[in-house]
C-alpha cells in the first residue's frame, strides 16, 4: 500500500504533482464560475465580504499565511489569519460581512472547529478548505472546497499543503471574478500558470538527491534556521516545522528582515540556514535577500540557498544551492517547500525515526 516506498511520507511527497492536478481540475465552469464542492453562498454573498479572517492550525496555518498574499494581492479584500487555538479567546470582530476561511487536512481538528463555530454564532460566511469528504468541519461550513490530496496517512503534511495553497489560490480568483477586480484574461493567465505547477514539482522532485545526501551530512546539527521574504517568509516556518516534528531537532523559522532584529545573535560557525530567495523580478526583495546571505555567512553560517534556475547571484555566498523551476513569485511556495519536505524525511530517516509516526503526534487532534 506504500506503492514501493519506504514510508508514506515518501509516497505522498511523490504524489504531489497529481494532487495539485486533481486539486485544479473542473474548478472553473466554461462561464468562468467556480465549481465548489458545496455551496450555500451566492455571488451577492460574496460580494457583501468585506473581511476575510483564515483560521487552521500548524501545517494548514501556514498555508493561511501564504494564502494572505495572494488573496489581498487579488481582490484587495483585507485577510487576517489567525491560529485556530487563539481566534475565539479574544473577542475578534466578525459579522455577517465577514468570510472566515477554515483550511483543515483531516476536517476534524478541534481547535479549528471550535472556532468555526464561534464565527458561524457571529453570524459569518464559513467556507471550508478540506481534504477530507464527509468530516465535521466541511459539514459544519456554508460552502466547502475539497483539496483532491487522496488520503494523506503520514502525520507530517506534506501533498495536502501544497493542495491547500492551490486551494485558497483558486477562492482568491474566484472573489476577484465576482467582485470585478480580476477579468477572464488575467484569471486565464493565472490559472495556466498554476496548471504548470504539477510539472514544475516533478522536476523539483527528480532532482532532490543531493538534498537528501545534506540531510545525512547534517545529521549531527544541534539545530537549523530557516528564512524567507514575502511568501518565502511560511516557507520557512513550513521547513522548520517539518524538521521538528519529524526529525525531533530544534528549528526555527524567520522573516528574513528580522534577522538583525534579533536573530542573527544565533548565528555561529557552521549553522546550518536555508535561505529561500525571492525571484530575480522581485528586485527589492531579491536584493535583500542577497544581502542577509552574505551577514549570515561573514559570521560562519551554512547557507543552503533556494534559489531559481538561472540566479547565479547567490552563488559566491552559498555553501549549497537547491535550483527551483522558474514560477511566479506567488507560486514558489508550491516548489520551494518540496526540497524542505525531502530533508526532513531523510533527517528522521537517518536519526532512526518512524518518519509516518512521529512520537508525541497524532494525524487528527480531536481535542482542545
Ligand atoms: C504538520 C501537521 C499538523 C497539521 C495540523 C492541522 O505536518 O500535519 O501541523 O497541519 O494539526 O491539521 P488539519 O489540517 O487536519 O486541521
Amino acid at each position: 500500500e506504500k506503492g514501493g516506498y519506504d514510508y508514506f511520507m515518501l509516497k505522498e511527497i511523490a504524489e504531489q504533482p497529481k494532487a495539485i492536478a486533481d486539486t485544479l481540475l473542473g474548478r472553473f465552469t466554461p462561464e468562468g464560475r467556480l465549481h465548489l464542492d458545496e455551496m450555500r453562498l451566492s455571488d451577492d454573498d460574496l460580494r457583501e465580504v468585506d473581511k476575510i479572517i483564515i483560521i487552521a492550525c500548524g501545517t494548514s496555518f501556514h498555508v493561511g499565511l501564504i494564502a494572505k498574499y495572494a488573496i489581498e494581492h487579488w481582490t484587495r479584500i483585507p485577510c487576517e489569519v489567525e491560529l485556530a487555538s487563539e481566534f475565539r479567546y479574544r473577542d475578534p470582530i466578525v459579522d455577517r460581512s465577514t468570510m472566515v476561511i477554515a483550511i483543515s487536512q483531516s476536517g476534524e481538528t478541534m481547535d479549528t472547529l471550535m472556532a468555526l463555530r464561534h464565527a458561524r454564532e457571529q453570524k459569518a460566511k464559513v467556507l471550508a478548505i478540506c481534504n477530507t469528504n464527509g468530516s465535521t468541519i466541511p459539514r459544519e461550513s456554508d460552502a466547502v472546497l475539497y483539496t483532491y490530496a487522496g488520503p494523506e496517512i503520514a502525520v507530517a503534511s506534506t501533498k495536502a499543503f501544497l493542495t491547500q495553497i492551490v486551494a485558497t489560490y483558486v477562492i482568491a480568483l474566484y472573489l476577484a471574478q465576482v467582485r470585478g477586480i480580476k477579468y477572464g484574461d488575467e484569471i486565464t493567465a493565472i490559472l495556466a500558470d498554476l496548471e504548470k505547477t504539477p510539472a514544475a514539482v516533478a522536476k523539483v522532485l527528480e532532482s532532490v538527491e543531493p538534498v537528501r545526501q545534506l540531510a545525512r551530512e547534517l545529521k549531527d546539527a544541534k539545530s537549523v534556521l530557516f528564512i524567507g521574504r514575502h511568501v518565502g517568509y511560511p516557507v520557512a516556518l513550513e521547513g522548520a516545522l517539518k524538521l521538528k516534528e519529524l526529525a525531533y531537532m530544534h528549528a526555527e523559522g524567520f522573516a528574513a528582515g528580522e534577522l538583525k532584529h534579533g536573530p542573527i545573535a544565533l548565528i555561529e560557525e557552521g549553522l546550518p540556514v536555508f535561505v529561500v530567495v525571492p525571484p530575480k523580478g522581485r528586485d527589492v526583495l531579491h536584493d535583500k535577500m542577497v544581502s542577509n546571505i552574505q551577514e549570515i555567512r561573514a559570521r560562519g553560517a551554512r547557507t543552503i540557498v533556494l534559489v531559481e534556475e538561472g540566479d547565479h547571484s547567490v552563488d559566491p555566498y552559498a555553501d549549497h544551492v537547491i535550483r527551483l523551476p522558474k514560477v511566479p513569485t506567488l507560486l514558489q511556495p508550491l516548489v520551494a517547500t518540496v526540497p524542505l519536505q525531502v530533508f526532513s524525511c531523510e533527517m528522521a530517516t537517518a536519526k532512526g525515526h518512524d518518519v509516518d509516526q512521529p512520537r508525541n503526534l497524532a494525524k487528527s487532534v480531536t481535542v482542545e
